[in-house]
């Protein structure tokens, strides 16, 4: 059974639906929920969800022994990034290469780099006049959302649509895909 840990910083959905997917798992279980944030509401699904979670500040995971000492504690073999606004140090990246992913809103390499997450993706998006938008799944390496790419998947646009209404359908996507992504990775 593969250990998997979610990384969060902010509302967590994904992080819950992942816990969700895998709790019906023979492969692998989420172990462990690791917040760069105290009032992440992560934290709060998790708790309900009756998995470990604990808070890494920027200082704490910048401490090599302590983070992965923390992540054998838990027999952490991948992590997948979810809303998690931290850049993941390389010692982490190093380590967990080729189990490490994150998921970004948007189809990279448009629409990623420093700034851009939550809804600022969806209003660039939106002010550019996309006629399509997505997800990407990707690993996670040094640069900021430009690891070598998993999956995408897109969705159109419509004049009529807002940042939020682009938020809902990127929602969706991940919704329906970044577990089974992270499934097929464990393979
Ligand atoms: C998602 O849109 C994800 O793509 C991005 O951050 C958001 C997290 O949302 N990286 P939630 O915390 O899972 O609700």
């Amino acid at each position: 059974m593969r250990g998997i840990a979610v990384f969060v910083s902010g509302g967590g959905s994904n992080c819950e639906n992942i816990i969700r997917y895998f709790s019906r798992s023979d492969k692998a279980r989420v172990r462990l929920v690791v917040s760069s944030r105290a009032d992440a509401f992560a934290l709060v699904r998790a708790e309900r969800l009756g998995v470990p979670h604990v808070v890494l500040t920027r200082e704490s995971l910048a401490d090599e022994q302590n983070t992965m000492s923390l992540l054998r504690q838990y027999s952490i073999d991948f992590i997948a990034l979810a809303g998690f606004l931290l850049m993941v140090p390389k010692y982490l990246s190093d380590a967990f290469k080729g189990n490490i992913v994150n998921i970004h809103p948007a189809l990279l390499p448009k629409y990623g780099g420093r700034g851009m997450y939550g809804r600022h993706v969806h209003e660039a998006v939106k002010a550019n006049g996309e006629r399509e938008t997505g997800i990407t799944i990707h690993h996670v390496s040094e640069v900021c959302d430009g690891g070598a790419i998993v999956f995408q998947a897109s969705v159109c646009l419509a004049d009529a649509d807002t940042p939020e209404t682009i938020a809902l359908k990127v929602h969706q996507l991940e919704m329906e895909h970044y577990p089974r992504v992270i499934e097929s990775l464990l393979e």
